[in-house]
């Protein structure tokens, strides 16, 4: 599969499930707190998509290559878990730091993001890297048009999660979004400026970095999903689905209540 460049009907239809996944973390938020088990959260979120919104999960049953079939349909990643994390019947405890990534289908087209949240009060280090992550993943949307390579948006991600401190996770990365859930390119969150795709007008991707507070390895769980870090140190992650425009980008998996952009970003620039 190559890459694929959305016209009209395809960008209504991105832009339609980017803002379904973005209400159902806007619906799911005040359920984030101590004492609830991730898969109590899990069945508010397969209710609400399929019955609120008329949409499908995309993780549940999903099976790349090599894996078994993802046996939910949201993934809740907490502490030193970086990604893919399965709900289960543990109580949030306090201070733990909670990465909610959804996927929803809409009218066939695909809308991916993630958010992290603190249960109770969070360490001051635990605050510090998921509000520095959300910043990360906003240096590489910033960067997001014509003729930019997808080298520059890693290089961007890396020398600001580096400079400050964290790893970035190297082995998973963003992804080409839109019929499918995870179409090429991959989108790495570190690399070389002026090296990979040039990005045109219609293509539509993921921009999800993975930053750990201690250092970048990682491995994977024996339920053949759960990435957690070598260090056990806490990892945090952010992901909003992004469309390409003439002149910049569109970040599609917005709402009314999702968080706002960081202060340096200039959203008067691709108004
Ligand atoms: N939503 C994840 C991503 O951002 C993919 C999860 S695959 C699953 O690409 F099967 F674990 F849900
Ligand atoms: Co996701
Ligand atoms: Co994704």
């Amino acid at each position: 599969m190559s890459i694929t460049y959305k016209d009209e009907e395809g960008i209504r239809g991105m832009r339609v499930a980017g803002r379904l996944a973005a209400e159902l973390l806007d619906y799911l938020t005040p359920h984030v707190k101590v004492g609830v088990t991730t898969n109590e959260i899990d069945k508010l979120a397969y209710d609400y998509i399929t019955e609120v919104q008329g949409a499908i999960p995309a993780p549940l049953n999903y099976q790349p290559p090599g894996y078994t079939p993802y046996p939910k349909s949201i993934c809740t990643s907490i502490n030193h878990q970086v990604c893919h994390g399965i709900p289960n019947d543990k109580p949030l405890r306090k201070a733990d730091i909670v990465n909610i990534d959804v996927t929803v289908i809409k009218d066939g087209w695909h809308g991916d993001s993630s958010r992290m949240f603190i249960a109770g009060e969070g360490s001051i280090a635990a605050k510090r890297l998921c509000a520095m992550t959300y910043e990360a993943m906003w240096h590489g949307i910033v960067m997001v048009k014509p003729g930019v390579r997808l080298g520059d948006i890693g290089w961007t991600i890396q020398k600001f999660a580096e400079s400050n401190g964290f790893s970035v996770v190297r082995e998973f990365c963003g992804h080409g979004i839109g019929k499918g859930f995870h179409e090429e390119p991959q989108v790495l969150h570190y690399g070389k400026p002026g090296t990979l795709e040039e990005l045109k007008p219609g293509m539509t991707f993921t921009i999800e970095p993975m930053i750990n507070l201690g250092r970048r390895d990682i491995k994977e769980m024996s339920d053949g999903w759960t990435i957690v870090t070598k260090d056990h140190s806490l990892s945090a992650q952010w992901e909003h689905t992004i469309l390409v425009t003439e002149t910049g980008y569109e970040v599609l998996t917005v709402s009314k209540a999702s968080p706002p952009p960081p202060p340096f970003v200039n959203t008067l620039a691709h108004a």
